[in-house]
C-alpha cells in the first residue's frame, strides 16, 4: 500500500536501531505547564514545516478539559524531549499534536508515550482516537500503523506550507 514504508538497511542495522531504544525508566510524562512553553515551541519549530505559535500552546493549556497536555521528560538531563496533546470530545480523542526532539527519535519514545496514552484513555472510556497525518510524513504513519491505527479517510488539501491531504487515522478501542 501507498502508506507502508519500507525501512531500509540490512537486519544487522535494524537490530542495532533497536538496541539504541531508550529505557522508558529515563523519562516520564507530566502536565505541560507555562514554563514549558519555550523548550516546547523550540521542539515544534524543528518539527513542522508549519508550526504552531507559542501561544496556540499556551491556550492548549488552558482549554480544559477538552485539551489535555503533556510534556515528556528526561529524567537525567532535567530538559523537555517531547509533547502530546489531544482534545476529548465525549468518548472520542484527537491527538491533535505530537512531537519528539529530533536527538531523541528512533529510541522508541513516541511509541511508548502513544501507547501509555491510549492505555490511559482506554482506561477512561475513550472509544475512538483519531488524528491527522501529512502522507508525506512516513515516520508518523509508520509509527500509527504500527500501534493499529486504520485509515479512516482523506481531508483534501487540509494543510498548507506545503500545501498536502491530510490522511485521517483511528483506532478504535474495545469497550
Ligand atoms: C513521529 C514521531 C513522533 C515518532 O517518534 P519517535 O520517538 O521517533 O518514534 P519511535 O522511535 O517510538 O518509533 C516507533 C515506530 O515508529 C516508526 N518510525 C518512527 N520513526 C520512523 C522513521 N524515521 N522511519 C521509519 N519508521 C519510523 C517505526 O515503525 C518505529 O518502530 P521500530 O523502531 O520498531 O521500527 C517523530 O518522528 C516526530 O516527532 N516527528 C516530527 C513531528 C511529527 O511528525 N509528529 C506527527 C504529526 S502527525
Amino acid at each position: 500500500m501507498r502508506w507502508s514504508l519500507c525501512i531500509s538497511g540490512s537486519p544487522r542495522r535494524r537490530k542495532r536501531i533497536k538496541k539504541e531504544r531508550l529505557s522508558s525508566d529515563i523519562y516520564y510524562l507530566r502536565r505541560m505547564e507555562e514554563g514549558d512553553l519555550f523548550e516546547v515551541h523550540a521542539i515544534e519549530r524543528v518539527s513542522f514545516p508549519n508550526p504552531w505559535h507559542l501561544s496556540t500552546f499556551r491556550g492548549e493549556i488552558h482549554n480544559r478539559p477538552i485539551s489535555t497536555s503533556y510534556v515528556i521528560v528526561h529524567r537525567l538531563e532535567k530538559r523537555i524531549i517531547g509533547y502530546i496533546i489531544y482534545w476529548h470530545l465525549q468518548d472520542e480523542v484527537q491527538i491533535s499534536n505530537i512531537a519528539v526532539h529530533p536527538d531523541f527519535r528512533r529510541m522508541g519514545i513516541g511509541e511508548s508515550i502513544l501507547k501509555q496514552v491510549l492505555a490511559q484513555l482506554e482506561e477512561g472510556g475513550a472509544r475512538l482516537i483519531s488524528l491527522e497525518v501529512r502522507p508525506s510524513n512516513m515516520a508518523a504513519i509508520k509509527l500509527y500503523n504500527k500501534l493499529d491505527f486504520d485509515i479512516l479517510g482523506i481531508r483534501k488539501n487540509y494543510y498548507h506550507n506545503p500545501q498536502e491531504h491530510a490522511i485521517v487515522m483511528g483506532k478504535f478501542l474495545s469497550q
